[in-house]
């Protein structure tokens, strides 16, 4: 079996589209691919009880503990390697990784990024396509690499960017997508990766 390993760091609303999406195709019997565990840097994120309601394995690696990136990515990545994955999902994980982290899990560690890359790398995405101007927004999965929010692009879905548009009913608008395209590229990545 290949296990994904899902990393959040809130609301985990694309981990449980995975995870729902998981079920319904039968990815165990159709691509031999489960979700093995949830972990998250934040103990309250909202998404461990979700995934615990939804019967996956979660745990904490909680960054406050640890003195530096290096020391907290050394935990998380042993807490991963403990459900040995085939592939590891960021979804909604608010931390930047150090390069080591990146290497360790080079082609098999994803991300979902809310804007149209290689525009609006970083925070704060919605607001600024709207302050741009921009008459399109949108949604990007893609590889990642030790430069933040950048990397080969497996997905994307574009949306409309309206008249009135707030950075929240245009974040709820891409989010639609995101539930849509995430669990896709996962599916669609992990048949082509070995298990572990
Ligand atoms: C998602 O919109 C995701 O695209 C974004 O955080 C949200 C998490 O929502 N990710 C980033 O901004 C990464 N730079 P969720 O916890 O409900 O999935």
């Amino acid at each position: 079996m290949k296990n994904i390993v899902i990393l959040i760091s809130g609301a985990g609303s694309n981990m449980k589209a995975i995870v729902e999406t998981a079920e319904r195709e039968r990815w165990a019997g159709r691509i031999g691919a489960r979700v093995a565990a949830v972990i998250s840097n934040r103990p309250q994120a909202a998404g461990l009880a979700v995934a615990h309601a939804a019967g996956v394995a979660t745990s904490v690696v909680d960054h406050r503990a640890h003195a530096s990136r290096e020391s907290f990515d050394a935990g998380l990545a042993q807490a991963i390697d403990a459900h040995a994955p085939a592939l590891v999902v960021l979804a909604g994980f608010m931390r930047i990784l150090t390069p080591g982290f990146v290497a360790h899990y080079a082609g098999r560690l994803i991300n979902i990024h809310p804007s149209l890359l290689p525009a609006f790398p970083g925070l704060d995405t919605h607001r600024r396509a709207i302050e741009a101007g921009c008459k399109v927004a949108g949604v990007t999965v893609h590889q990642v690499t030790a430069e933040l929010d950048h990397g080969p692009i497996l997905d994307q879905a574009v949306v409309p960017v309206l008249e009135g548009d707030t950075p929240e009913l245009l974040a709820a608008r891409v989010q639609a997508q995101e539930h849509r395209i995430y669990p896709r590229a996962v599916a669609r990545l992990v048949a082509s990766l070995p298990a572990r």
